[in-house]
């Protein structure tokens, strides 16, 4: 291994990365910027999520959390910098590559993001009926298994309307599930929702990264969620990333900002 690999190996190595020590990063992000216009929403942020591990992105509203998940799975396009999937660079791939890569990446949007004409189990088997060959039965039985992975099994027949915000992200992790990602990105997953909801969405990120053994990006307000899910913490701010490290290494931090967005005040 050379010097310059060495470098770029995580600060933090638990037992359950050291597992994974010979893949590439599930996610590496070199020197990403993304301007709108005149404004620049991210400047040069590099980041890396290695197999399995869970990363915690913070920040305050606006400072580019959601347009960052965005571009790692190609709903943006960068413009400067470079993202790898699993060693695989996926910035600038044609739509049907980029297809391949998306399969691989599930992804739970900020606000949940289901088809409102379409009911709960439709909306888990669309991309089981887009991406795979599963005959109607195999079809419906995931999707069953997957409705009640979350607890929402018994709601299969409703549409979206007729759920609660928080049934809503549980319809959209189980729909994030279907083809069996291997990275999870969550954005606010527990927002808007009350505290025990928000604490069982959390356990329900949990077993899912334990059970799969998943790599996942977490965007979230919410700290105390943040420090609950993820094995590190990225904080945000003006398109930089602040700091980066466990959420000791933060609240050692005496820089201004980090001690008020720890403290919420
Ligand atoms: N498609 C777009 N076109 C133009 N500007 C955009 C677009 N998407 C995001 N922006 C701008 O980029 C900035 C960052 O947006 P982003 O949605 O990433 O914020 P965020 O950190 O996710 O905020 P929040 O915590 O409120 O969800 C905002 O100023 C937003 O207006
Ligand atoms: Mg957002």
């Amino acid at each position: 291994m050379t010097k310059q690999m060495l470098d770029k190996q995580p600060r933090e190595v638990s037992s359950k990365k050291t597992k994974s020590k010979s893949l590439p990063p599930a996610i590496q992000v070199e020197s990403l910027s993304k301007s709108f216009g005149e404004q620049t929403v991210l400047k040069r942020i590099s980041l890396e999520i290695t197999q399995g591990e869970t990363l915690a992105v913070l920040g305050r509203s606006g400072t580019g959390k959601s347009v960052l998940l965005k571009l790692i799975i190609g709903l943006h396009k960068p413009d400067a910098g470079s993202i790898r999937v699993n060693g695989a660079e996926v910035t600038n791939l044609p739509p049907k590559e980029l297809n391949e890569v998306r399969k691989k990446v599930g992804f739970l949007f900020q606000q949940a993001a289901l088809y409102d004409s379409l009911t709960v189990e439709e909306n888990v088997a669309f991309p089981l009926r887009r991406h795979s060959k599963m005959s109607d039965g195999e079809r419906n039985k995931r999707v069953h298994d997957l409705l009640a992975s979350v607890g929402m099994d018994q709601d299969a027949h409703k549409l979206p309307a007729q759920l609660s915000g928080g049934m809503q992200k549980r319809v959209g992790l189980a729909r994030a599930l279907a083809l069996d990602p291997e990275i999870l990105l969550f954005d606010e997953p527990t927002a808007g929702l009350d505290p025990i909801t928000a604490a069982e969405t959390d356990d329900l990120i949990l077993r899912l990264q334990k059970e799969r053994h998943l790599a996942s990006v977490v965007v979230t307000h919410d700290i105390h969620g943040a420090r609950a899910v993820s094995d590190r913490l990225a904080l945000l701010r003006d398109g930089e990333i602040l700091i980066e490290g466990t959420f000791e290494d933060l609240r050692k931090s005496r820089d201004p900002f980090v001690v008020q967005f720890l403290n919420g005040s």
